[in-house]
C-alpha cells in the first residue's frame, strides 16, 4: 500500500506529540468530531507540515517544563505558517515560551476538576455558558503572554487558563478538553476544528471503506493476496474489507491451533460463510499440542506457537501460492508503537517483509487498517456486516489458551480452561456485564486441592477466574463483581467442569500483575 494518505480525507488535524499521556486521546477525540487526526512528532519541520497540508495543529501536553534544559520544543516557524494551532497544557506553555512570553512554576499545582470562567465566547468557547468545569493537571502556567495574545478564560489559580491570538488563529488552553472530566471538552474541540480550522466532518467509516476498497484495488492490481485469519475482530475485518475489494484474488488461511476459545473456530468460519470468500481451514491442533508437550516456560510457549504457525502458513503458500501480498490487520496504535512518532516520512511503511516468515516467502504488505483506532475498526466491522457477537468479542492473545494454562499444556488442563472460560463469559453476558469489562477468563495451573463430590473426596484442579476493566490494556483493575455472580460462576464451574474442585478469583490489578497469567 502506498503511504495510505489517499485513504484519509483532505481535512485533517495533526497532533504534535510532546509525550503527554493524553496525546492519543486528543487524536481520538478529533476523530469523534469526524475530522481525521494523526499523531506526529513535535520535531516535525515546517516543510513536512506544509507537505501534509493539515487544516490545524494541536500541540499536546507533556511531562516536562518548557524552561528545563532539553525540554522538547517544536520549530517556532510553525507558528508562522498561517495554520491554526491549539496548544493544550504543555502545548500552551511551548507556544507561549517560543513566542516570547514566560512560563513559571505555579504557586500551587492544580489537579482535578476546576471551574473555568470564560471571558470571550465568540470562537473557541462558542455555545458554552460563561462558567464551565474543566480538568486541570499542571504545575506550570503562562505568566506573561507573547505579543498580540489575550486571555479568554481563567480559573481561581490560573489567570491564563485560556488564551488566543485571534489574527494568527493561535489558541491555548491550560486544561484538558480531551478528557471526559471536562464535560464540554468535545464542544471546545469541535469549535476549534470546525470554526477555527474550517474542517468539514468528512472522516466517516463509510468513506473510509469506500476509499480503502479503491486503494486496495489500485495497489494490488491483478496480484494474489493472502490473509491470516485469527478469528479476532481485526483480522476478520481486514479479510472482509480486502474481499470486498479483491473478491477471488484473496485467499484466507484460518489455522486452528487448538488453543482457541470454545466454539470460536466454528463461529468464525460460519460467520464468514456468507461472504463467500476463499478460506483454507487448517485443523492443526495435534501439531501444536505435540510441540507444546512438556513445555513450561511461557516465552517458550509463545515462541513455539509462533514458529508452528509460520510453518503451517508456509506450507499453504507452497501448495496454493504464489501470493504476492499479505494483508494484515495492523492498527494505528501498533503502528505508532513500533515506528514511534517520528517524522511523517519515517512512519510511512511501504513494502517490507513480515517478521518471522522464512526468507523465501517474500510478501508485500497491505495494512489497510493502519490508520484506525480499535473503536473505528469495530465500526467498520459493523458496517461490513460482521455480526455484533464478533465485533464485541474480548481481545484474545495470539498464543491463545497456551498462556492461560500454567505449566505444561495438557489436553485435560486445556479442556478445563476452555470450559471454565466459557462459563465465565456466558455468566457475564447474562448479567449484562460482558461489554463493560476488558477481558474475562479462567486460568488453570498445576495446583490441586481436595473437594467433595457427592460422598466422594476428590483431588482436583484449582481454577482462577480473572475479570478486568481496562481502557488500553496498559493498566487494568480487577472487576468488583457482585458476590452472587461470583457464586454462580464458581458453582457452575465446579458442577459442570469435570476435574475442578476449587475456584478462586484474581484480585490483583495491573501493575503489578499483567492481565494474562503468563
Ligand atoms: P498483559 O498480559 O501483558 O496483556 O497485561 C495485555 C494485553 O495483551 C494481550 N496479550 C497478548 N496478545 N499475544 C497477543 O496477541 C500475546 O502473547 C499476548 N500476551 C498478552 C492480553 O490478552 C491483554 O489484552
Amino acid at each position: 500500500m502506498k503511504d495510505g494518505l489517499t485513504s484519509v480525507p483532505e481535512d485533517k488535524v495533526l497532533v504534535l506529540d510532546f509525550g503527554g499521556q493524553y496525546s492519543h486521546l486528543i487524536a481520538r477525540r478529533i476523530r469523534e468530531c469526524r475530522v481525521y487526526s494523526e499523531l506526529i512528532s513535535y520535531t516535525v519541520s515546517p516543510r513536512e507540515v506544509q507537505t501534509l497540508q493539515p487544516k490545524g495543529l494541536i500541540l499536546s501536553g507533556g511531562p516536562t517544563s518548557v524552561y528545563e534544559e532539553d525540554a522538547p520544543l517544536c520549530d517556532p516557524e510553525l507558528f508562522k505558517l498561517g495554520i491554526p494551532i491549539l496548544g493544550i497544557c504543555y502545548g500552551l506553555h511551548a507556544m507561549v515560551h517560543l513566542l516570547g512570553g514566560s512560563v513559571v512554576r505555579a504557586a500551587r499545582k492544580e489537579y482535578g476538576k476546576t471551574e473555568l470562567f470564560i471571558g470571550d465566547r465568540s470562537d473557541l468557547f462558542q455555545g458554552l455558558e460563561n462558567r464551565t468545569v474543566c480538568w486541570m493537571s499542571h504545575g506550570d502556567m503562562a505568566e506573561t503572554l507573547p505579543e498580540g495574545f489575550e486571555v479568554i478564560g481563567r480559573t481561581a489559580n490560573t489567570p491564563t487558563a485560556a488564551i488566543r491570538r485571534r489574527d494568527r488563529k493561535l489558541y491555548g488552553v491550560q486544561f484538558h478538553p480531551e478528557v471526559a472530566h471536562t464535560p464540554r471538552g468535545l464542544d471546545i474541540l469541535k469549535n476549534f476544528v470546525y470554526r477555527v480550522c474550517g474542517c468539514r466532518p468528512t472522516w466517516t467509516m463509510e468513506s473510509f471503506i469506500e476509499n480503502a476498497v479503491k486503494e486496495i484495488r489500485e495497489t494490488v492490481g491483478k496480484d494474489r493476496v493472502l490473509c491470516a485469519l485469527s478469528g479476532g475482530v481485526d483480522s476478520s475485518t481486514v479479510a472482509v474489507l480486502a474481499h470486498k475489494a479483491l473478491g477471488d484474488q484473496l485467499t484466507c488461511v484460518f489455522v486452528d491451533h487448538g488453543l482457541l476459545r470454545k466454539g470460536e473456530a466454528e463461529q468464525v468460519l460460519e460467520m464468514l460463510e456468507k461472504f463467500k470468500m476463499n478460506i483454507i481451514h487448517v485443523s492443526a491442533a495435534e501439531r501444536f499440542l505435540s510441540r507444546l508437550k512438556g513445555v513450561d516456560d511461557p516465552e517458550e510457549k509463545r515462541r513455539l506457537v509462533g514458529e508452528e504457525f509460520i510453518r503451517v502458513f508456509a506450507e499453504v503458500e507452497r501448495e496454493k501460492g504464489p501470493f504476492q501480498w499479505l494483508v494484515q490487520g495492523t492498527l494505528y496504535p501498533d503502528v505508532i508503537e513500533s515506528a514511534g512518532v517520528k517524522s511523517p516520512a519515517a512512519k510511512i511503511k511501504t513494502h517490507h517483509n513480515v517478521a518471522g516468515l522464512p526468507s523465501w516467502m517474500k510478501f508485500k504488505l497491505l495494512e489497510p487498517l493502519r490508520w484506525l483506532y480499535k473503536d473505528e475498526v469495530r465500526e467498520v466491522a459493523g458496517l461490513l456486516g460482521i455480526p455484533r457477537e464478533i465485533v464485541r468479542r474480548h481481545p484474545f492473545p495470539g498464543p491463545g489458551l497456551a498462556v492461560r494454562v500454567l505449566g505444561p499444556v495438557t489436553p485435560e488442563k486445556l479442556r478445563i480452561c476452555r470450559e471454565a472460560s466459557f462459563i465465565v463469559e456466558e455468566e457475564l453476558k447474562k448479567a449484562g456485564l460482558y461489554d463493560a469489562v476488558w477481558q474475562a477468563f479462567a486460568v488453570v495451573g498445576e495446583d490441586k486441592a481436595v473437594g467433595v463430590l457427592g460422598d466422594e473426596r476428590k483431588f482436583g484442579y484449582i481454577v482462577t477466574v480473572k475479570v478486568v476493566e481496562s481502557v488500553d490494556a496498559m493498566t487494568a483493575e480487577w472487576k468488583r463483581l457482585p458476590y452472587e455472580l461470583l457464586e454462580r460462576i464458581s458453582s457452575r464451574i465446579t458442577n459442570e467442569v469435570d476435574g475442578v474442585t476449587w475456584v478462586t478469583y484474581a484480585i490483583s490489578s495491573k501493575p503489578p500483575s499483567t492481565i494474562e497469567p503468563c
